[in-house]
């Protein structure tokens, strides 16, 4: 079964990690975020995925150097501009030559959705599209979904002002496409598959729905982010778990290190205290620093104490600094 992934977002949310590194080839507990995603799909029937992209292609290539993950042949849809999720899963399928039904995923997002089931249910129902859905406490941030008993969707209403919304089950971006949903989405043309073209199903009475509990996180967001990872310190599955720290780790004797991930090529020194936080491969950090639920890719400066900081590969934050609840550098003076 093929599969698109769709990567092409500028990952805006997660800046400034995202200047320098897209965010599904930003690690999750040690492995990049696009290799666990598509090994997801390969455990649920995948053989094929068309990766649909724009921005920073070249980073992928270094992922998979040579287009596979395990058994996975790997391709990729370079669009010209962005076309929005619609746009692009249109342009994806014309380079794939998809003719049969295949799966779509946001590559964002990290579940133990048993994909196979999923597939299964699209069958039995004869939806042209089938969405899994999960359930979340603020369901205002995402697309959310009123299915009646069957599955069948009654409503489909992209970020709803709070408060409106119809129930607290949203998209979970896992999707089961039949061929012809590619007809609803126009070649080349900007479209928003949430805002457009799922209320256009609804309305044939033919967009269909199966929620689940499995683990489910969406990435997009630096504290989604941080937990994603710290999440993998005690997954139950084997394929999931992380290894709290790269055993090609830089770390003085002398450091202590609580309930975090440490990458490989990090390098600390001594006396420094890590707790709740990922340190990203290439992190540099001084001795006697204090690092607290933070995310660091750049330096962090000797005796600097850091609570809730967000360090991109270009950011540094000075020796003996106390910062809590910023980025650095911070999102406006970093390139869009
Ligand atoms: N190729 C391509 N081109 N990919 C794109 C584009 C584009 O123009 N725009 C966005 N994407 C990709 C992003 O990289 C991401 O993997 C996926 O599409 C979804 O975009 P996000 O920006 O992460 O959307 P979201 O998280 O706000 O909302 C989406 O996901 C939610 C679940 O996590 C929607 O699908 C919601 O309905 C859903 O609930
Ligand atoms: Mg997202």
């Amino acid at each position: 079964m093929q599969a698109i992934v769709l990567v092409g977002g500028f990952g805006t949310r997660l800046r400034p990690l995202t200047d320098t590194v897209p965010k599904p080839v930003l690690p999750v507990g040690q492995v990049p975020m696009i290799v666990r995603l598509v090994g997801q799909l390969e455990r649920g029937g995948v053989d094929q995925v068309t990766l649909a992209l724009g921005f920073k292609p070249e980073h992928f290539n270094s992922v998979f150097p040579d287009q596979r993950c395990g058994d996975v042949a790997v391709q990729y849809a370079v669009e010209p501009e962005p076309l929005d999720t619609g746009g692009a899963i249109r342009f994806a399928a014309d380079v794939a030559g998809i003719d049969e039904t295949f799966v779509v995923a946001n590559g964002d997002v990290l579940t133990d959705l048993d994909l196979g089931a999923l597939v299964g249910f699209h069958r039995r129902s004869g939806a042209e599209a089938t969405l899994h859905l999960t359930p979340v406490d603020d369901p205002s941030v995402y697309g959310v979904v009123d299915a009646d008993e069957s599955g069948r969707v009654r409503r489909f209403v992209e970020k709803p002002t709070p408060g409106t919304e119809p129930c607290d089950l949203v998209n979970a971006g896992t999707y089961v496409f039949e061929p012809r949903m590619l007809e609803r989405l126009p070649s080349g043309v900007r479209t928003s598959v949430e805002r457009q073209t799922f209320p256009a199903v609804v309305a044939d009475g033919a967009l269909y729905a199966m929620a689940t509990d499995d683990y489910w996180i969406d990435i997009g967001r630096p504290d989604a982010y941080l937990r994603a990872n710290l999440d993998m310190l005690s997954a139950t599955s084997p394929l999931s778990r992380a290894e709290a720290v790269d055993p090609a780790a830089r770390l003085d004797q002398t450091v202590t290190v609580a309930h975090s991930v440490i990458g490989a090529d990090v390098t600390v020194g001594a006396g420094t205290r890590i707790s709740g936080s990922v340190l990203l491969p290439g992190a540099i950090v001084g001795e006697q620093a204090i690092i607290e639920d933070s995310i660091v890719m750049g330096r962090i400066g000797d005796g600097a104490h850091v609570c809730r900081v967000v360090v991109g590969q270009r950011g540094e934050v000075a020796a003996a600094a106390r910062l809590d609840g910023v980025r650095v550098p911070a999102p406006e003076a970093t390139e869009p």
